[in-house]
């Protein structure tokens, strides 16, 4: 990857392009008012909720929470990454996407030299599917499997011929090329040092891409019954096996809205459900499934099916898939199972019985919850106490695992029921076990309490007209004594140093911290009138705030006190925060 794009390019492009272009060429809009209106793209909806603000460059949806600027439209409806979208926008205003040079930038652009090695093996391969003269047994032995011509070229299939030097002659003349083709595994060292040679020949080459549709790695398999039947590329400085996922790339190319993923075991599934039109399949890299890649799932699409073997290996590693995926199943993300019968994989399956019954099979895949409880359960009695007894025991773990959630509670509620307990009470005994998980130092929810307080009505007011900082002249100090008054020292700082923002454009400056999730809620505020006096309104909220600062440092000083003396400073301090106030309560 490149280096940083500069925050300020970022606020130049949300001011040039205007997210009502963006998201009207995709969900065409209608004028509603001074808004925006459409059926939400993000979840099934009959009357508009989906509203775009072209004052705010921000978009919300009333119905199911979505909500964020063009950049995050791009990255959520085209399931694009965020230098994607940046540039995307950037072709659109006909901007140049400047990088920021920086120590990340070395490792970044050092790693460009393999990428590029990396797709010419690619291309060589494929080239030689078609022009090797022994490319016949390959193209044979597709055709064999029922693999179309169209579906190969669309996963870049190809064939790596027989031969101890193929690439290396074709790609690896000079010296760096060859360090290069050392560095991703392509080519191999002979343990004698007399040279290298070819990792892959004689195969039926798979590349794999990464999520930007890099070329990072291969997968090769024999055109026989040889063993091994699959060589993969070694881990290298571009290819990690435990994030990357064959046919992510190509299910996201061929599926505008992807709203499921398969996940299924071997590339020949991947392709084989490709060209039956099931082009929402994706395969590990011959490893389990990672929390990571489950995590890059469901920011993907709100539900993953897990496509295994009836048999017990394939049970074993459905288990094994579970219990990576319990972490990361916050509310709104579904995981199901989907045991096939013995002997059959997607690709043999779907060839006998088509699309249309196997999608009914994906369909009738069976959740997490059901595959847990039997799974626990089949290896108990559970018409006695004792067998009930353990069951609860071997799930409360299982179930701790869960983020906090409507889910986790419905869990619960379902384990009691199995187990004929008190819901509440499991419950109870639940928590501990999850509470020590959570880390320490977990930010505190302000200013987020329900409820209102100034310091949040200051910011939803400055994010509803940014130019109102302006005429803000003193900022509020002691910022650590008011909950969510550092946020909006930071928030007028930033519109006072850069007037002329927009909402969406100030919302990009938080993207990734914990803060955004805050201010993303504020975003969508209105004042309640079209005519108030909304600068004498904030005037009077920062004083309120700034009374509320007093209070609160006079009230640590105080504290203070009751434990050792103060010093000269802080008594000084407390004398003029006394002064300040004034006679009150
Ligand atoms: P076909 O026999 O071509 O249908 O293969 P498949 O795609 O059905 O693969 P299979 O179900 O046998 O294996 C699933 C996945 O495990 C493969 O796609 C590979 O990633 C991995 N795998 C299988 N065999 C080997 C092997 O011999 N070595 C390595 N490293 N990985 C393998
Ligand atoms: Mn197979």
């Amino acid at each position: 990857m490149a280096g940083r794009i500069p925050q300020a390019f970022i606020d130049e492009l949300l001011t040039r392009v205007d997210i009502v272009d963006v998201i009207d060429t995709r969900v065409p809009l209608k004028k509603a008012g001074r808004e925006y209106k459409a059926c939400c793209p993000f979840h099934n909806e009959k009357t508009p909720s989906f509203t775009v603000s072209q004052v705010k460059q921000f978009y919300h949806c009333f119905g199911c929470g979505a909500h964020g600027t063009a950049i995050s439209f791009l990255m959520e409806y085209e399931h694009m990454e965020f230098p994607e979208a940046v540039e995307d926008l950037a072709h659109l205003a006909g901007l140049e996407v400047p990088h920021e040079s920086g120590s990340d930038t070395t490792s970044a652009s050092t790693n460009q030299p393999l990428y590029d090695l990396l797709e010419a093996a690619a291309e060589f391969y494929q080239q030689q599917l078609r022009t090797h003269p022994h490319s016949n047994r390959a193209v044979d032995y597709l055709k064999a499997r029922g693999l179309s011509g169209e579906v190969a070229a669309r996963f870049c299939i190809g064939f790596a011929p027989p031969g101890w030097d193929n690439l290396i002659k074709a790609l690896g003349k000079d010296k760096a090329t060859h360090a290069r083709l050392l560095e991703t595994g392509l080519v191999i060292e002979r343990s004698d040092g007399s040279g290298v040679y070819d990792r892959f020949r004689d195969r039926i080459q798979f590349p794999i891409h990464d999520r930007r549709g890099r070329t990072v790695g291969f997968g090769g398999r024999v055109l026989g019954d040889d063993s091994p039947k699959y060589l993969n590329s070694p881990e290298s400085p571009v290819f990690h096996k435990g994030r990357e996922l064959y046919g992510l790339f190509e299910a996201r190319k061929a599926v505008r809205k992807l709203d499921r993923i398969l996940v299924v075991e071997g590339y020949m599934d991947v392709v084989a459900l490709a060209q039956y039109e099931i082009n929402y399949a994706v395969a590990t890299l011959g490893t389990a499934t990672t929390p990571d890649h489950l995590e890059h799932l469901y920011r993907t699409v709100p539900e993953v099916v897990f496509c295994f073997d009836g048999d017990r290996a394939g049970r074993a590693a459905a288990w094994r898939a579970l219990e990576n995926a319990l972490p990361v199943l916050s509310d709104g993300r579904e995981a199901r199972f989907l045991f096939l019968p013995e002997g059959e994989d997607p690709d043999t399956l779907v060839r006998k019985i088509g699309k249309q019954a196997f999608e009914q099979r994906i369909s009738g895949a069976v959740p997490l919850s059901d595959f847990l409880f039997d799974q626990l359960a089949s290896q108990l009695d559970m018409n006695s106490i004792d067998g009930r007894a353990r069951l609860v025991d071997q799930a409360r773990p299982l179930l701790a695992r869960l983020p906090d959630s409507i889910f986790r509670q419905m869990m619960i509620e379902q384990l009691a029921e199995i187990a004929h307990t008190d819901p509440v009470r499991l419950s109870q005994r639940l928590e501990p076990v999850h509470e020590s998980r959570l880390p320490a130092d977990s930010p505190p929810a302000a200013p987020a309490r329900p409820g209102k307080s100034a310091v949040r009505e200051a910011i939803a007011l400055l994010l509803y007209q940014p130019a109102l900082a302006g005429a803000v002249e003193e900022l509020p100090q002691a910022q650590d004594s008011v909950p969510g008054l550092a946020l909006l020292s930071e928030l007028l700082e930033l519109l006072q140093r850069r007037p002329g923002l927009n909402t969406g454009a100030i919302l990009e400056h938080w993207r990734g911290r914990d803060e955004a999730r805050h201010l993303n809620k504020l975003a969508h505020w209105k004042p309640l009138a079209e005519n108030l006096d909304l600068a004498a309104e904030l005037g009077g909220l920062l004083e309120q705030i700034a009374q509320q600062a007093t209070a609160r440092r006079i009230d640590q000083l105080l504290d203070n006190e009751h434990q050792r003396p103060l010093d000269d400073d802080e008594k000084q301090e407390l004398k003029n925060l006394l002064l300040a106030r004034g006679p009150g309560p």
